[in-house]
């Protein structure tokens, strides 16, 4: 960190995880994983060779979902810890070579907000802090935007005869960002955790700030596609406002204020690769951005190789992409792209590490964790629960499996964990650990190239010709065969590959050295 360019961009060519705190390690045990928890692991963190981590919501809220209906955006969730406690955390990252990343949500509050508690009195001077609409003419909501939940998007307030907006749960009621007030709480709200030394923000719904001022019905979108699609509408004027750059731009300014400057990386939910690259900005305004298009693409060397091409055409000059395939509200890439193929999983996390940009790692993609199948009466979802019209997103937010021990090493004997365990006694951390040939430690090794081979840069890409179902590329001085195909792929047919081979996601020994096997890959640099 002491050359003052990697710094300016530390996050160019760097590996980020992503912490989901209440299953990640319990230190209580009270069942769920809590900031000390994270303090705990941090030599795990640091072993495994990460930069930074994102920790998934942290600030007091009534958990309606899971700490993304935050009721104080200056505290801690009491539940997690203290703030004595996250200091602690950042610190001893520090310390380690890591930085800390925390979750912020503007788009909406808890409706138990003192601004939305307050906002209930239609003279409140915080009525305007949130989106309130009449009836429509003939009574009911005021226009047809949808939910998360597949409901209206409105619910109506007794005490004023007015609804009032809610994109996701009515308990997580919408803020209005055309009220400057809004823009003047969060720009205390970033300066406050900057201060702290937290190193930047995920920021939740980056898409959705503002809403269209004349409240117009979302067109229909028939597509289906769940990223372009909510239960058939495109959110045209729910979301995708172009009045929320504006904000980006002011916030970058204040991240890059520090003499270390603070990340804002978007949780920028959009279909269209253009829309994405646009809240780059000139770049001034988010400084990375969460691909959905590629989360989303059938894992198949075409349909991914032709959204990596895209996107990096797409994003202005000098920008970084963001490379992840799970989080806590998808499938895990493991059981979504691979069906539980571990093979198929080491060649996605073999490309993820190898793309230019930052890659990022939801916890247990390290030792290609799978969904866990959450019985119904086991369900913490509500988003899902109230609905059932899509699956629930605990099979992604199960405890992280440590060992095999009866608790997985995430609790205490006898504590019972806040979602069940999977099947962590077929994998997890410690066997994985001990063993060199483990995926856990692939991932490890590709993580020592990635920072070896393009710390602090954005590395070129080019994609080389290769026979069909076969994707080979050459970034920096590396060229990766990823063969997506059931049959084995000579490397000088694919990529031409001539220099010495560095990793491999299978053996050698299996595949022949002058081949890459079926649904695997290769990693060479050149002479
Ligand atoms: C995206 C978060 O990742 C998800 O968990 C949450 O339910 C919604 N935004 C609403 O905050
Ligand atoms: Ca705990």
């Amino acid at each position: 960190m002491s050359n003052p360019g990697t710094e300016a961009r530390w996050w160019h060519g760097a590996t980020l995880y992503q912490v989901y705190v209440r299953s990640f390690q319990d230190t209580n045990d009270d069942g769920y994983g809590d900031l000390n928890g994270v303090t705990a692991r941090l030599d795990y963190l640091a072993w495994l060779g990460v930069d930074g981590i994102w920790l998934s919501p942290t600030m007091p809220s009534p958990d309606q979902d899971w700490g993304y209906d935050v009721s104080d955006y200056l505290g801690v969730h009491p539940e997690l810890g203290t703030l004595a406690d996250l200091d602690r955390l950042i610190a001893e990252a520090g310390q380690r070579g890591m930085r800390v990343l925390l979750d912020l949500v503007p788009n909406h509050t808890s409706s138990a907000h003192p601004w939305f508690v307050a906002a209930g009195d239609p003279a409140s001077p915080y009525r305007d802090y949130y989106v309130w609409a009449d009836p429509a003419p003939g009574g009911g909501p005021p226009n047809n935007w949808l939910a998360a939940t597949g409901a209206a998007a409105w619910t109506l307030d007794q005490r004023s005869g007015q609804y009032y907006l809610h994109n996701f749960l009515p308990s997580q009621p919408d803020l209005n960002w055309w009220e400057p007030r809004v823009h003047e709480a969060f720009r205390e709200i970033l300066r406050f955790w900057f201060d702290r030394g937290v190193a930047g923000f995920r920021i939740d719904v980056a898409q959705g700030l503002y809403k269209d001022a004349e409240l117009r019905d979302d067109p229909p979108e028939p597509g289906g596609d769940v990223v372009r699609s909510r239960f058939g509408l495109a959110q045209v004027y729910s979301a995708n406002r172009p009045e929320s750059h504006a904000v980006f731009r002011d916030w970058r300014k204040i991240a890059e204020s520090y003499p270390s400057p603070r990340l804002l990386l978007g949780e920028t939910w959009v279909g269209d690769l253009h829309a994405l690259a646009a809240f780059h900005g000139h770049s001034d305004e988010l400084q990375l951005t969460f691909n959905f298009p590629f989360i989303f693409a059938p894992f198949t060397a075409a349909a991914l190789s032709a959204v990596v091409a895209e996107t990096l055409a797409d994003l202005p000059a000098g920008e970084a992409s963001v490379w992840t395939a799970s989080n806590h509200d998808i499938s895990r890439f493991p059981t979504r792209w691979c069906g539980g193929d571990e093979g198929r999983a080491r060649l996605a996390l073999l490309v993820l590490a190898t793309l230019p940009g930052t890659f990022v790692l939801y916890n247990g993609d390290e030792i290609a964790m799978t969904d866990v199948d959450v019985p119904a009466a086991l369900v913490r979802d509500l988003m899902r629960a109230q609905t059932g019209a899509r699956e629930s997103r605990d099979r992604s937010r199960t405890p992280m499996p440590w060992d095999d021990s009866p608790t997985a090493g995430f609790t205490g004997e006898g504590a019972r964990p806040w979602l069940p365990y999977g099947e962590h006694a077929v994998r997890n951390v410690a066997a994985q650990r001990a063993d060199p040939a483990s995926t856990l430690h692939l991932c490890r090794e590709l993580i020592a190239l990635r920072r070896a081979e393009f710390a602090g840069q954005l590395a070129s890409y080019t994609q080389l010709d290769a026979p069909a179902g076969v994707w080979a590329y050459r970034t920096g001085r590396l060229t990766v065969v990823a063969n997506f195909t059931g049959s084995p792929v000579s490397l000088a047919e694919a990529g031409g590959v001539a220099g010495e081979v560095l990793i491999r996601s299978d053996s050698a020994a299996g595949a022949g050295a002058d081949q890459v096997g079926p649904w695997a890959g290769v990693i060479a640099r050149s002479a």
